[in-house]
């Protein structure tokens, strides 16, 4: 039996016959659309490395069917840059050094980019490292990668002062 299922993914729209409805969220974006962005490094809930925002929040796409997120919005790393701009978070990294073999980066910038939204308390070193905690990075850059988060929480307020004056 053939399911389908209504997904927007960075903005666009797309309705995707599924015939087998245990295929998840990570494997329908890697293999069957060919957004090989979001990474599989456990594939059971323990590395963040899939990491992608379902309707804004931040989530384990290895752990999410496909057919339960009919009708949700979904972002992933290919989304993030705009006119051949990168986003803030992107930038922050690649002028942090919050990477070294780079496989956990796609993971680690989706999960700060809903953190950043998520802190309205703002953001500090410690809060950082427990907001990502659930992104592991087996290079060890967390010191890049909080650096990098603090960057961009820096970039993208003073830019949201800027719009607001
Ligand atoms: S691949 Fe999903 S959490 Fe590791
Ligand atoms: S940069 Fe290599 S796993 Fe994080």
């Amino acid at each position: 039996m053939t399911h389908s299922l209504h997904l927007t993914i960075n903005g666009m729209a797309q309705t995707i016959a599924l015939d087998d409805p245990r295929v998840t969220l990570l494997d329908l974006l890697r293999e069957r659309l060919g957004l090989t962005g979001t990474k599989k490094g456990c594939d059971r809930g323990q590395c963040g490395a899939c990491t992608v925002l379902i309707d804004g929040r931040r989530m384990n796409s290895c752990l999410k069917l496909a057919l339960s997120c009919d009708g949700a919005e979904i972002a992933t790393i290919e989304g993030l840059a705009s006119d051949d701009r990168l986003h803030p978070v992107q930038a922050a990294f690649i002028e942090a050094d919050g990477f070294q073999c780079g496989y956990c980066t796609p993971g680690q910038i989706m999960s700060a980019v809903a953190l950043i939204a998520e802190a309205e308390a703002g953001l500090d070193p410690e809060r950082v490292r427990e907001g990502m905690s659930g992104n592991i990075c087996r290079c060890a850059a967390y010191a890049g990668i909080t650096e990098a988060v603090l960057e961009a929480t820096r970039q993208l307020s003073a830019g949201a002062e800027r719009k607001s004056a």
